[in-house]
C-alpha cells in the first residue's frame, strides 16, 4: 500500500486521480495544484463515484520551498508530476531534498526557448542513486507506452530493431473550430516547432510539417501524418540495439493546420513578452486563455485514437516488420473518467508507471526511462487498466 501525491489538477490530472481511485496499491491520495477549486471539483467526482475520500491541497510547483513544506506536510511515498514540464526541475529537486520517488510524463522544457530535452533531468541520475530514490521520466502515452511497446519489440519480436516509426493518430472531432487536446501552450510550443528525425547515428532537422506520409490506422482509416520531433526519441536511441532510424509522425486535419499557421503568422504563437495597453503579455499564454480548456473536451469529443510504434528489424536472419498499436475511444474514456481519450491514454499510464514502482516491479535508484525495465508486466497492466494493445506482423 503506498501514499501517493498527485501535483497538477488539470486534463491529465483527472485522470490520474480516477484510475488513482479504482487501484488497490493507492491507499492515500493527494491531489495537489494551483488553485484548489480545481482540486476540490475532481475530489468531488471521485467521492461520488468511487466513494474514496482524497485529500487536496493547493501548491505552487514553481517554488522548491512551497513543495518541500507540502512533501513534509503529506509524506508521500510518490509524487507524479502531472502539471506541466516547466515544473519538472523544481519537483525533481524538492524530491530529491525529501527522498521521495518521482514521476512524470513530458520531459524539462524551457520556458523561455521553446525547447524540451532530457539534459537537465538525466543529470540528477547520481544524485537520486545516492539518495537511494527513483525517478521515472515519461510515463505518459507518448512519451511512455510507445517506449514500452518499443523495449517488448526489441524484446520478443527482433535481434536488432533497424527502423522504427511512431505513429500517433487522434481522429476525434470536439465540434470546435481549433482547440487542442492538452495544454494549448506546450501542445502548439511542439507542434509549430522544426521537425528532427534520428538516422544513422545524427540528427536530421526539417522545416515544421515538411515531411508528410499517410498511414492507414486501424479502425480509423487513412491519414496525413506530419514528421515532428518528439522527446521519446532522445532516449530510445540510446537504448535501442542496433537502431539506424527513429521518427516520429503526428496527424493534423488541414483546418487545425491552416488554423496554426494563421496564429503563427499574426504571431499568436510568441514566447517573447509583448506590450498591449499598458500591460505585458506572452501572445500563446493569451491564446490559452481564449482557447477551450482541454478538459471541458471530454463531453463533446467522439471518435478514436490510435497511437503505435512500426518496427523493421531481424531476428535469426530475416527481415520482419511489426505494428504495436493501441486504440482509445473518446466517448468511453469519458464515460468512465469524464476525460477525452488524449488525457486518459496520459493518465492511465502514469498511474501504471506508479504501481509499477511502488509494487517494486519497477524499482532501481536513478534516472530511468521507460524503455529501461522489462516491458512485460506494464504490458499487462495496459490490458488491465484500460488500455488494451494489438500486435501486428506485416
Ligand atoms: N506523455 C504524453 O503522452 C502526454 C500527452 C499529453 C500531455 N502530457 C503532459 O501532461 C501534463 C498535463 O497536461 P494537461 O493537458 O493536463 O495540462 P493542463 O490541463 O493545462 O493541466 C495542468 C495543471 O497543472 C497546474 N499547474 C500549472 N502550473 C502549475 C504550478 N506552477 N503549480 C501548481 N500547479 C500548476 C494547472 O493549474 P491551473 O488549473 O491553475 O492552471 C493545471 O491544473 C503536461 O506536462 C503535458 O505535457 C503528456
Amino acid at each position: 500500500m503506498a501514499e501517493i501525491l498527485i501535483i497538477g489538477a488539470g486534463g491529465v490530472g483527472r485522470v490520474v486521480v480516477h484510475k488513482c481511485a479504482q487501484e488497490k496499491t493507492f491507499d492515500k491520495i493527494t491531489l495537489a495544484s494551483r488553485r484548489l477549486s480545481s482540486c476540490q471539483a475532481y475530489q468531488k467526482e471521485v467521492k461520488e463515484r468511487y466513494n474514496k475520500d482524497i485529500n487536496i491541497a493547493e501548491v505552487n510547483a514553481d517554488s522548491v520551498a512551497d513543495l518541500i513544506t507540502l512533501f513534509r506536510q503529506v509524506k508521500p511515498d510518490i509524487v507524479l508530476n502531472i502539471a506541466l514540464p516547466y515544473q519538472d526541475l523544481t519537483i525533481m529537486e524538492a524530491c530529491l531534498q525529501t527522498g521521495i520517488h518521482y514521476l512524470d510524463t513530458a520531459n524539462y522544457e524551457h520556458p523561455e526557448t521553446a525547447k524540451f530535452e532530457y539534459k537537465e533531468q538525466w543529470a540528477y541520475h547520481d544524485r537520486y542513486k545516492e539518495a537511494g530514490i527513483m525517478a521515472l521520466l515519461g510515463s505518459g502515452f507518448d512519451p511512455g507506452v510507445t517506449n514500452v511497446f518499443c523495449a517488448y519489440a526489441q524484446k520478443h519480436y527482433f535481434d536488432e530493431i533497424e527502423t522504427i516509426d511512431i505513429l500517433d493518430c487522434n481522429a476525434g472531432d470536439h465540434g470546435y473550430p481549433f482547440a487542442t487536446n492538452f495544454n494549448p501552450e506546450i501542445n502548439l510550443r511542439e507542434v509549430s516547432a522544426n521537425g528532427r528525425y534520428w538516422e544513422n547515428g545524427t540528427w536530421i532537422e526539417t522545416d515544421p510539417m515538411e515531411i508528410k506520409m499517410v498511414w492507414d490506422y486501424p479502425q480509423i482509416g487513412k491519414k496525413d501524418s506530419y514528421l515532428l520531433y518528439h522527446e521519446e526519441m532522445e532516449s530510445l536511441v540510446k537504448h535501442i540495439k542496433g537502431l539506424k532510424r527513429i521518427r516520429f509522425f503526428m496527424t493534423f486535419s488541414q483546418s487545425y493546420l491552416t488554423h496554426m499557421k494563421c496564429l503563427e503568422n499574426v504571431g499568436m504563437l510568441g514566447i517573447e513578452e509583448v506590450e498591449h495597453q499598458g500591460c505585458k503579455i506572452i501572445p500563446i499564454q493569451f491564446l490559452k486563455t481564449l482557447l477551450p480548456d482541454p478538459a471541458s473536451l471530454g463531453s463533446r469529443t467522439k471518435g478514436k485514437t490510435n497511437i503505435g510504434i512500426l518496427a523493421k528489424g531481424k531476428k535469426e536472419g530475416k527481415e520482419r516488420t511489426i505494428y504495436i498499436y493501441n486504440v482509445c475511444d473518446h466517448e468511453a474514456t469519458y464515460k468512465e473518467t469524464l476525460s477525452q481519450a488524449v488525457s486518459y491514454t496520459t493518465g492511465v499510464p502514469a498511474m501504471i508507471g506508479a504501481k509499477m514502482m511502488m509494487q517494486g516491479i519497477w524499482m532501481d535508484k536513478g534516472v530511468f526511462n521507460m524503455e529501461q525495465f522489462d516491458p512485460d508486466p506494464f504490458m499487462e497492466a495496459l490490458n488491465q487498466d484500460g488500455l488494451k494493445w494489438f500486435v501486428k506482423e506485416l
